[in-house]
Protein backbone atom coordinates (compact mmCIF):
# COMPACT_ATOMS: atom_id res chain seq x y z
CA UNK A 1 0.00 0.00 0.00
CA UNK A 2 3.24 2.43 0.99
CA UNK A 3 4.29 1.94 -2.62
CA UNK A 4 1.16 2.09 -4.08
CA UNK A 5 0.41 6.01 -2.34
CA UNK A 6 4.27 6.60 -3.68
CA UNK A 7 3.37 5.78 -7.21
CA UNK A 8 0.42 7.90 -6.78
CA UNK A 9 2.19 10.90 -5.57
CA UNK A 10 5.06 10.53 -8.04
CA UNK A 11 2.84 10.88 -10.95
CA UNK A 12 1.02 13.82 -9.65
CA UNK A 13 4.40 15.45 -9.56
CA UNK A 14 4.57 18.73 -7.70
CA UNK A 15 0.84 18.58 -7.49
CA UNK A 16 -0.83 18.01 -4.36
CA UNK A 17 -3.28 15.17 -4.21
CA UNK A 18 -5.87 15.33 -1.75
CA UNK A 19 -6.00 12.54 1.12
CA UNK A 20 -9.72 11.71 -0.07
CA UNK A 21 -8.81 11.29 -3.51
CA UNK A 22 -6.10 9.20 -2.96
CA UNK A 23 -7.88 6.92 -0.46
CA UNK A 24 -10.85 6.58 -3.00
CA UNK A 25 -8.37 5.64 -5.99
CA UNK A 26 -6.66 2.97 -3.34
CA UNK A 27 -10.41 1.92 -1.81
CA UNK A 28 -9.07 2.75 2.05
CA UNK A 29 -9.35 4.77 4.49
CA UNK A 30 -8.06 8.97 4.99
CA UNK A 31 -6.97 7.57 8.39
CA UNK A 32 -4.73 4.12 6.56
CA UNK A 33 -3.64 7.02 4.29
CA UNK A 34 -2.39 9.39 6.71
CA UNK A 35 -0.63 6.26 8.58
CA UNK A 36 1.39 5.18 5.37
CA UNK A 37 2.46 8.91 4.67
CA UNK A 38 3.50 8.67 8.27
CA UNK A 39 5.65 5.65 7.85
CA UNK A 40 7.13 7.51 4.68
CA UNK A 41 7.98 10.70 6.39
CA UNK A 42 10.02 8.03 8.38
CA UNK A 43 11.72 6.44 5.82
CA UNK A 44 13.20 9.95 5.26
CA UNK A 45 10.73 10.73 2.06
CA UNK A 46 9.78 14.35 2.44
CA UNK A 47 6.01 14.68 1.75
CA UNK A 48 4.28 18.12 1.56
CA UNK A 49 0.78 18.60 3.44
CA UNK A 50 -1.15 21.67 2.89
CA UNK A 51 -3.88 22.27 4.74
CA UNK A 52 -7.35 22.16 1.82
CA UNK A 53 -5.13 21.18 -1.06
CA UNK A 54 -3.56 17.58 0.01
CA UNK A 55 -0.19 15.95 -0.15
CA UNK A 56 2.84 16.68 -2.51
CA UNK A 57 6.52 14.29 -2.70
CA UNK A 58 8.93 17.11 -2.16
CA UNK A 59 12.06 14.64 -2.13
CA UNK A 60 13.40 11.56 -1.98
CA UNK A 61 15.82 10.03 0.42
CA UNK A 62 18.87 9.08 -0.83
CA UNK A 63 18.13 5.15 -0.08
CA UNK A 64 18.38 1.68 -2.47
CA UNK A 65 14.72 1.38 -2.05
CA UNK A 66 13.22 -1.27 -4.20
CA UNK A 67 10.18 0.78 -4.88
CA UNK A 68 12.57 3.09 -6.53
CA UNK A 69 14.44 0.92 -8.20
CA UNK A 70 11.64 -0.78 -9.48
CA UNK A 71 9.58 2.32 -10.23
CA UNK A 72 13.42 3.63 -12.23
CA UNK A 73 13.64 0.60 -13.90
CA UNK A 74 10.12 0.20 -15.50
CA UNK A 75 8.27 -2.39 -16.97
CA UNK A 76 9.70 -5.94 -17.39
CA UNK A 77 13.09 -6.35 -15.52
CA UNK A 78 15.67 -9.31 -15.17
CA UNK A 79 15.27 -7.49 -11.68
CA UNK A 80 12.42 -8.68 -10.17
CA UNK A 81 13.23 -9.74 -6.95
CA UNK A 82 14.78 -6.98 -4.64
CA UNK A 83 16.18 -7.56 -0.81
CA UNK A 84 16.92 -4.51 0.55
CA UNK A 85 19.07 -4.24 3.88
CA UNK A 86 20.21 -1.29 5.93
CA UNK A 87 23.15 -3.26 7.16
CA UNK A 88 24.55 -6.72 6.07
CA UNK A 89 27.81 -8.96 6.30
CA UNK A 90 28.06 -9.14 2.48
CA UNK A 91 25.19 -9.06 -0.35
CA UNK A 92 27.31 -11.90 -1.53
CA UNK A 93 27.13 -14.13 1.34
CA UNK A 94 23.30 -13.84 1.35
CA UNK A 95 22.72 -13.72 -2.33
CA UNK A 96 24.11 -17.11 -2.27
CA UNK A 97 22.11 -18.10 0.63
CA UNK A 98 19.34 -16.84 -1.60
CA UNK A 99 20.22 -18.60 -4.71
CA UNK A 100 20.86 -22.26 -3.09
CA UNK A 101 17.18 -22.08 -1.44
CA UNK A 102 16.21 -21.62 -4.92
CA UNK A 103 15.67 -18.02 -5.76
CA UNK A 104 15.15 -16.76 -9.64
CA UNK A 105 17.93 -15.20 -12.08
CA UNK A 106 17.70 -11.65 -11.35
CA UNK A 107 17.22 -11.41 -7.78
CA UNK A 108 19.13 -8.47 -6.45
CA UNK A 109 20.62 -7.66 -3.12
CA UNK A 110 21.43 -4.70 -1.44
CA UNK A 111 22.74 -3.20 0.99
CA UNK A 112 23.90 0.41 2.94
CA UNK A 113 26.46 -0.94 4.71
CA UNK A 114 28.23 -4.12 5.26
CA UNK A 115 30.06 -5.30 7.90
CA UNK A 116 32.00 -8.07 6.40
CA UNK A 117 32.47 -6.83 2.38
CA UNK A 118 34.75 -9.84 0.78
CA UNK A 119 36.82 -8.93 -2.09
CA UNK A 120 38.71 -10.98 -4.37
CA UNK A 121 41.13 -13.03 -3.04
CA UNK A 122 40.06 -13.14 0.70
CA UNK A 123 40.72 -9.55 0.83
CA UNK A 124 37.82 -7.30 2.19
CA UNK A 125 35.95 -4.35 0.77
CA UNK A 126 35.32 -1.15 3.16
CA UNK A 127 31.77 -0.76 3.05
CA UNK A 128 30.44 2.48 4.92
CA UNK A 129 26.89 3.40 5.02
CA UNK A 130 25.24 5.21 2.31
CA UNK A 131 28.77 6.08 0.77
CA UNK A 132 28.35 3.50 -2.00
CA UNK A 133 26.86 0.74 -3.86
CA UNK A 134 27.03 -2.13 -2.37
CA UNK A 135 25.22 -5.19 -4.65
CA UNK A 136 25.14 -8.57 -5.54
CA UNK A 137 22.41 -10.62 -8.30
CA UNK A 138 22.08 -13.96 -8.70
CA UNK A 139 22.28 -15.06 -12.64
CA UNK A 140 21.49 -18.91 -13.91
CA UNK A 141 22.80 -18.92 -16.93
CA UNK A 142 23.56 -21.80 -19.61
CA UNK A 143 27.09 -21.89 -20.04
CA UNK A 144 30.24 -24.19 -19.06
CA UNK A 145 31.82 -23.09 -15.68
CA UNK A 146 35.56 -22.06 -17.80
CA UNK A 147 33.10 -19.05 -19.37
CA UNK A 148 31.89 -17.77 -16.34
CA UNK A 149 34.76 -15.60 -16.03
CA UNK A 150 33.71 -13.30 -18.49
CA UNK A 151 30.46 -12.40 -16.99
CA UNK A 152 33.06 -10.28 -15.03
CA UNK A 153 33.92 -8.49 -17.69
CA UNK A 154 30.02 -8.20 -19.09
CA UNK A 155 29.64 -6.77 -15.51
CA UNK A 156 32.87 -4.29 -15.70
CA UNK A 157 31.60 -2.76 -19.00
CA UNK A 158 28.36 -2.16 -17.98
CA UNK A 159 30.27 -0.62 -14.69
CA UNK A 160 32.35 2.00 -16.54
CA UNK A 161 28.97 3.15 -18.88
CA UNK A 162 26.82 3.23 -16.55
CA UNK A 163 29.74 5.39 -14.63
CA UNK A 164 30.26 7.54 -17.56
CA UNK A 165 26.27 8.38 -18.29
CA UNK A 166 25.61 9.34 -15.03
CA UNK A 167 28.92 11.13 -13.71
CA UNK A 168 30.66 11.92 -17.39
CA UNK A 169 33.58 10.23 -15.94
CA UNK A 170 36.02 8.23 -17.70
CA UNK A 171 36.29 5.20 -15.79
CA UNK A 172 38.99 2.58 -16.81
CA UNK A 173 39.02 -1.36 -16.60
CA UNK A 174 41.79 -3.05 -15.21
CA UNK A 175 41.84 -7.09 -15.60
CA UNK A 176 39.80 -8.29 -15.11
CA UNK A 177 37.79 -7.15 -12.11
CA UNK A 178 39.03 -3.88 -11.15
CA UNK A 179 37.51 0.15 -12.16
CA UNK A 180 39.77 2.89 -11.70
CA UNK A 181 39.21 6.65 -12.05
CA UNK A 182 42.02 8.58 -11.65
CA UNK A 183 44.55 5.69 -11.63
CA UNK A 184 42.85 4.82 -8.57
CA UNK A 185 40.10 1.83 -7.79
CA UNK A 186 37.04 2.98 -7.42
CA UNK A 187 35.00 -0.45 -8.39
CA UNK A 188 35.62 -3.54 -7.46
CA UNK A 189 33.53 -6.93 -8.93
CA UNK A 190 33.62 -10.42 -7.15
CA UNK A 191 32.28 -13.10 -9.39
CA UNK A 192 30.96 -16.72 -7.65
CA UNK A 193 29.71 -19.82 -8.77
CA UNK A 194 28.38 -23.18 -7.64
CA UNK A 195 28.79 -25.81 -9.93
CA UNK A 196 29.63 -29.25 -11.54
CA UNK A 197 32.35 -29.65 -13.99
CA UNK A 198 30.13 -29.20 -16.78
CA UNK A 199 27.19 -27.35 -15.49
CA UNK A 200 26.67 -23.72 -13.93
CA UNK A 201 24.12 -24.18 -10.90
CA UNK A 202 24.16 -20.49 -10.42
CA UNK A 203 26.24 -17.00 -10.64
CA UNK A 204 26.71 -14.53 -7.73
CA UNK A 205 27.84 -11.31 -9.18
CA UNK A 206 28.76 -8.83 -6.85
CA UNK A 207 29.52 -5.38 -6.71
CA UNK A 208 30.81 -2.68 -4.86
CA UNK A 209 31.57 0.96 -5.79
CA UNK A 210 32.62 3.89 -3.96
CA UNK A 211 30.25 6.34 -4.84
CA UNK A 212 30.28 9.14 -2.41
CA UNK A 213 32.68 8.25 0.46
CA UNK A 214 35.73 10.93 1.12
CA UNK A 215 39.28 9.50 1.84
CA UNK A 216 38.29 9.57 5.58
CA UNK A 217 35.95 6.84 4.96
CA UNK A 218 39.00 4.47 3.74
CA UNK A 219 41.78 2.68 5.75
CA UNK A 220 44.77 4.31 5.91
CA UNK A 221 46.78 1.77 4.06
CA UNK A 222 44.73 1.93 1.56
CA UNK A 223 43.95 5.71 0.53
CA UNK A 224 47.03 5.64 -1.90
CA UNK A 225 45.30 3.52 -3.82
CA UNK A 226 41.64 3.84 -3.41
CA UNK A 227 39.24 6.73 -4.69
CA UNK A 228 35.31 7.04 -4.80
CA UNK A 229 33.61 9.24 -8.06
CA UNK A 230 32.75 12.09 -5.81
CA UNK A 231 36.40 12.82 -4.90
CA UNK A 232 37.85 12.89 -8.26
CA UNK A 233 33.82 14.69 -9.96
CA UNK A 234 33.86 16.81 -6.80
CA UNK A 235 30.44 16.36 -6.12
CA UNK A 236 27.75 13.97 -5.33
CA UNK A 237 26.53 11.05 -7.17
CA UNK A 238 23.05 10.10 -6.67
CA UNK A 239 23.56 6.36 -5.83
CA UNK A 240 20.09 5.14 -6.85
CA UNK A 241 20.79 6.73 -10.57
CA UNK A 242 24.09 4.76 -10.69
CA UNK A 243 22.41 1.97 -9.68
CA UNK A 244 19.32 1.98 -11.95
CA UNK A 245 21.84 3.24 -15.04
CA UNK A 246 24.04 -0.01 -14.24
CA UNK A 247 21.12 -2.50 -13.82
CA UNK A 248 19.37 -1.59 -17.35
CA UNK A 249 23.34 -1.59 -18.82
CA UNK A 250 23.79 -5.19 -17.31
CA UNK A 251 20.20 -6.20 -18.55
CA UNK A 252 21.33 -5.27 -22.22
CA UNK A 253 25.02 -6.66 -22.31
CA UNK A 254 24.09 -9.79 -20.56
CA UNK A 255 21.32 -10.27 -23.53
CA UNK A 256 24.00 -9.35 -25.98
CA UNK A 257 26.12 -11.79 -24.25
CA UNK A 258 23.45 -14.60 -24.58
CA UNK A 259 22.41 -14.08 -28.12
CA UNK A 260 25.90 -13.02 -29.58
CA UNK A 261 28.94 -14.57 -27.88
CA UNK A 262 31.29 -12.81 -25.84
CA UNK A 263 32.35 -11.32 -29.28
CA UNK A 264 30.55 -7.94 -28.82
CA UNK A 265 31.56 -7.52 -25.05
CA UNK A 266 34.95 -7.96 -25.69
CA UNK A 267 35.10 -5.20 -28.33
CA UNK A 268 33.79 -3.12 -26.02
CA UNK A 269 35.78 -4.43 -22.80
CA UNK A 270 39.00 -3.18 -25.41
CA UNK A 271 37.80 0.27 -25.68
CA UNK A 272 37.20 0.62 -21.86
CA UNK A 273 40.22 -1.09 -20.56
CA UNK A 274 43.40 0.42 -19.59
CA UNK A 275 44.83 -3.39 -19.29
CA UNK A 276 46.08 -3.86 -22.89
CA UNK A 277 49.46 -2.43 -24.30
CA UNK A 278 50.81 -1.66 -20.99
CA UNK A 279 53.26 -3.30 -18.80
CA UNK A 280 52.28 -5.26 -16.37
CA UNK A 281 53.07 -8.12 -13.53
CA UNK A 282 50.54 -10.96 -13.15
CA UNK A 283 50.62 -12.68 -9.99
CA UNK A 284 48.59 -16.22 -10.43
CA UNK A 285 48.69 -18.38 -7.75
CA UNK A 286 52.08 -18.19 -6.25
CA UNK A 287 53.51 -17.30 -9.23
CA UNK A 288 54.04 -14.34 -11.00
CA UNK A 289 55.04 -13.61 -14.47
CA UNK A 290 55.93 -9.84 -16.18
CA UNK A 291 55.92 -8.70 -19.67
CA UNK A 292 53.27 -6.69 -22.18
CA UNK A 293 49.99 -7.13 -21.57
CA UNK A 294 48.88 -7.76 -25.23
CA UNK A 295 45.44 -8.77 -26.03
CA UNK A 296 42.13 -10.39 -24.63
CA UNK A 297 41.45 -13.57 -26.09
CA UNK A 298 37.85 -14.53 -27.20
CA UNK A 299 36.97 -16.35 -24.41
CA UNK A 300 37.98 -13.04 -21.79
CA UNK A 301 41.51 -14.01 -20.86
CA UNK A 302 44.52 -12.03 -20.49
CA UNK A 303 47.09 -12.86 -22.96
CA UNK A 304 50.75 -11.68 -21.46
CA UNK A 305 54.27 -11.46 -23.69
CA UNK A 306 57.49 -11.66 -21.91
CA UNK A 307 60.33 -10.29 -22.69
CA UNK A 308 61.70 -13.23 -24.30
CA UNK A 309 58.58 -13.19 -27.03
CA UNK A 310 56.56 -15.87 -25.29
CA UNK A 311 53.28 -15.66 -25.13
CA UNK A 312 50.86 -17.06 -21.68
CA UNK A 313 47.45 -16.59 -21.26
CA UNK A 314 45.65 -16.31 -17.67
CA UNK A 315 41.97 -17.12 -16.92
CA UNK A 316 42.51 -15.25 -13.73
CA UNK A 317 45.01 -13.57 -11.93
CA UNK A 318 45.98 -10.59 -10.00
CA UNK A 319 47.39 -7.33 -12.61
CA UNK A 320 49.24 -4.61 -11.11
CA UNK A 321 50.08 -2.25 -13.95
CA UNK A 322 54.07 -1.53 -13.57
CA UNK A 323 53.45 2.05 -14.28
CA UNK A 324 50.61 2.51 -10.84
CA UNK A 325 51.69 3.28 -7.22
CA UNK A 326 52.20 -0.33 -6.68
CA UNK A 327 48.80 -1.51 -6.33
CA UNK A 328 45.77 -3.92 -6.48
C1 LIG B 1 37.47 -6.91 -5.41
O1 LIG B 1 37.83 -5.84 -5.92
O2 LIG B 1 38.28 -7.68 -4.93
C2 LIG B 1 36.01 -7.26 -5.44
C3 LIG B 1 35.20 -6.41 -4.50
C4 LIG B 1 33.73 -6.74 -4.52
C5 LIG B 1 32.97 -6.03 -3.43
C6 LIG B 1 31.49 -6.23 -3.55
S1 LIG B 1 30.58 -5.16 -2.48
C7 LIG B 1 29.11 -6.04 -2.81
C8 LIG B 1 29.47 -7.50 -2.87
N1 LIG B 1 29.45 -8.09 -1.54
C9 LIG B 1 30.64 -8.47 -1.14
O3 LIG B 1 30.90 -8.99 -0.02
N2 LIG B 1 31.56 -8.21 -2.07
C10 LIG B 1 30.96 -7.63 -3.25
Amino acid sequence: MKERILDILRTGGKKPLSGEKISQVLGISRAAVWKHIRILRQEGYEILSRPGTGYSLVRRPDKLYPAEIRAALEGDSLFKEIEYHEILDSTNNRAKELADGGAPAGTLVLAEEQTGGRGRLGRSWVSPAGQGLYFSFVLRPSMLPRQVASLTLVTAVSVCQSIAEVTGLRAGIKWPNDLLVDGKKACGILTEMKGEIDRVHYVVVGVGINVNGDQEDFPQELRERITSLAQVVGRETPRLSLLVSFLQKFESWYEIFQVQGFLPVREAWKNLNVTLGEKVTVRSGREVFSGLALDLDDTGALVLQEANGHCRTFHSGEVTLDKSLGGG
